[in-house]
């Protein structure tokens, strides 16, 4: 199938092309992001969105059966990159919810059918990483990696973690010291991923893992972030799903937090991609969502009306930006700890998505962000503190009339409420939980599968060594146990 597909520099003055099993994560040329695309005129596209319909009622293991039943790749004609059905790397992610929020509407001012909410928070890890991650781990699978890594403020780590477990590949994660949440970090632990806690925040630890990634190929990792343009990919699903649970009707709005940037990137893709095959009329408009203490797109697009500006992005504008928060030793900071980035990545894609469809940013406090989480759990089935960003950020278009009390809105909520106990039960008691991640607290263990994460200090040097230069030299955390449980060999 993939001599339908390819990758392809974003930037229109460039448009370099690389093979679909080209492992990169920007064009070679002009250093610019890559988007996978597709020559639709050689492919079976559907006619029209009800296709997809059939496939509710497949049953069974086998390939179809596994297939039919993700979220993601029940939509698989919409994201056709992958070499053959068997490469699919699916652990039954994307069976999420869109409810419609009646209770809560009437707190916000709106009426019954005009708010909904993208449950995120259901997927296999907890959060809408595992849309992207079974993309990601397709094309990892069919590249032949056996290492696979990210940089993450938490859900990214969970996910890959998970997803490596199931694809048998090792997993590595980079986060920052004392930055992720306790849920986060737990899952990431348990599900096997060696843990490296990094002295510095999410914007280092991005920066190191590409490092290593690109230039370090001895390695063989695999850069799991959503600079991967796989990710996306699997990412466009959650807004095929929004138009299948709303009997395939555009809604007026999409809201989402943005933190790397990555979701809102993918959102504006899947419209463009559906619009451009004719499969849908009307393209909602977008409202991305920054946490006032990690605000950077907020500050670049509504405050210095940075634009995609057909690909000739204002380059000396962020270059200024981000030199002014060097200046200021700036890092981002947020209850929020999921959107806590001050160098999304995605900034480019985000502002084509914005662009596309014709959107808006905002940013919010931690504490309009608290409010709406506790409102989202009292009158919904909660989530994560960056989640309510998006109905936050809602709250506050609908103040400004930017969008308009009979307009149906889906706020998506990226995270599930558990992710983060601390944040909750901080906020009902104002008891503070976060002392797991103080290595220097904690008691001996002795349980047969411990996973301790290893804290390394913001270093190349440090932090290869910490990986190991040779897979048979890791410290490989499923070690070999006496009673017979099967190892995984990297
Ligand atoms: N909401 C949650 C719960 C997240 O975990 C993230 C990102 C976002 C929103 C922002 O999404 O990056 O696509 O704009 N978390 C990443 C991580 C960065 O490492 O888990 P984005």
């Amino acid at each position: 199938m993939t001599d339908t597909a390819f990758q392809q520099c974003i930037n229109p003055a460039c448009q370099a092309t690389y093979a679909v099993e080209d492992v990169r994560v920007s064009c070679g040329k002009c250093h610019s992001l890559l988007d996978i695309k597709y020559d639709w005129s050689k492919l079976p596209v559907p006619k029209n969105l009800n296709f997809f319909e059939h496939r509710w009622s497949t049953k069974g293991t086998g390939t179809e059966g596994r297939l039919d039943f993700s979220g993601v790749w029940r939509f698989r004609e919409l994201m056709p990159f992958y070499r053959t059905e068997d490469d699919v790397v699916t652990v039954g992610e994307g069976r999420t919810v869109l409810q419609s929020a009646d209770l809560l509407a009437s707190r916000m001012g709106m009426r019954s059918g005009k708010l909904l909410l993208q449950y995120e928070g259901l997927n296999p890890s907890g959060s809408f990483k595992d849309n992207g991650m079974t993309a990601a781990f397709t094309h990892a699978r069919l590249v032949g990696a056996r290492r696979v890594a990210c940089a993450s403020t938490g859900n990214t780590s969970a996910s890959l973690a998970l997803f490596a477990a199931f694809a048998e590949m090792q997993g590595i994660v980079f986060i920052g010291s004392g930055k992720i949440s306790f849920g986060k970090l737990s899952q990431a632990l348990d599900y096997g991923a060696l843990t490296l806690q990094i002295e510095g925040d999410f914007d280092a630890c991005l920066r190191r893992i590409r490092q290593i990634a690109v230039d370090h190929p001895e390695l063989g990792i695999y850069l799991m972030n959503s600079v991967n343009p796989f990710r996306l990919e699997g990412q466009k699903s959650i807004m095929f799903r929004i138009l299948e649970a709303l009997d395939w009707q555009s809604p007026d709005w999409i809201v989402v937090p943005g933190g790397n940037l990555g979701n809102c990137s993918a959102f504006g893709k899947a419209f463009q991609e559906l619009k451009e095959l004719g499969l849908i009329k009307k393209v909602p408009r977008l409202a991305v969502i920054n946490a006032s203490g990690a605000n950077t797109l907020n500050q670049l697009y509504h405050h210095q009306q940075l634009r995609w500006n057909n690909g000739a992005i204002d380059q000396e504008k962020i270059g200024k930006f981000y030199a002014s928060l060097d200046e200021m030793n700036h890092h981002a900071h947020t209850i929020a700890s999921a959107i806590e980035i001050s160098r999304p990545v995605n900034l480019p894609k985000a502002l084509r998505a914005l662009d596309f469809m014709h959107g808006v940013t905002r940013e919010v406090t931690d504490d309009e962000i608290l409010e709406h989480r506790a409102m989202v759990a009292r009158w919904g089935f909660g989530c994560e503190p960056a989640s309510a960003a998006s109905v936050a950020g809602l709250r506050k278009l609908m103040e400004e009339q930017v969008i308009g009390k009979d307009e149906q809105v889906v706020c998506i909520l990226t995270g599930h409420e558990l992710k983060d106990p601390n944040a909750t039960v901080k906020y009902h008691t104002g008891i503070d939980m976060k002392t797991a991640q103080d290595l220097a607290k904690r008691e001996p263990t002795t349980g047969k599968y411990v996973n301790q994460p290893v804290p390394v200090a913001d270093d190349l040097a440090a932090i290869i060594k910490a990986i190991g230069a040779d897979p048979s030299t890791l410290p490989n955390r499923l070690k070999p146990a006496s009673d017979g449980v099967p190892t995984r060999e990297y």
